[in-house]
């Protein structure tokens, strides 16, 4: 079990649950009671849009790309995915390259998309 803390989503309201690995961010919030907007739950429309630290290791996913595979933390994000942040502008098509060609999330995902690997922390975007 890996944690995973919704930050802000209720006012002044943090809350910590514990979700499996390879859960779907967008399913664990929900059936905790967090609500993240949603409209089409494909990676299409960009409503589930949040902010995600890893904090398993205390370390933001801004650390060295290299630095952040060799710790067996690659995390593939779906072509879909990255063309929709890309597309509302929540990333740079710079940033959505990065992610691929290292296979590393970018620190803003769509809950929807989401799969979780290690402990995170969620804020809205
Ligand atoms: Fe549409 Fe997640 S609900 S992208």
């Amino acid at each position: 079990m890996v944690s995973v803390i919704f930050c802000g989503f209720a006012e002044g309201q943090n809350k910590r649950v514990y979700a499996k690995s390879g859960d779907v961010l967008l399913r664990v919030a929900q059936s905790n009671g967090i609500v993240i907007p949603t409209d089409c739950t494909d990676g299409m429309c960009g409503s589930c849009v949040v902010r995600i630290e890893d904090i398993a290791t205390d370390e933001s996913m801004d650390s060295n790309a290299e630095e952040y595979a060799s710790k067996g933390k690659a995390v593939y994000m779906e072509d879909k995915e990255l063309e929709t942040l890309v597309s509302m502008g929540a990333i740079t098509k710079k940033e959505a390259e990065i992610a691929q060609q290292f296979n590393r999330p970018t620190p803003v995902r769509l809950a929807c998309q989401c799969v979780i690997k290690d402990a995170i922390l969620v804020k809205p975007y």
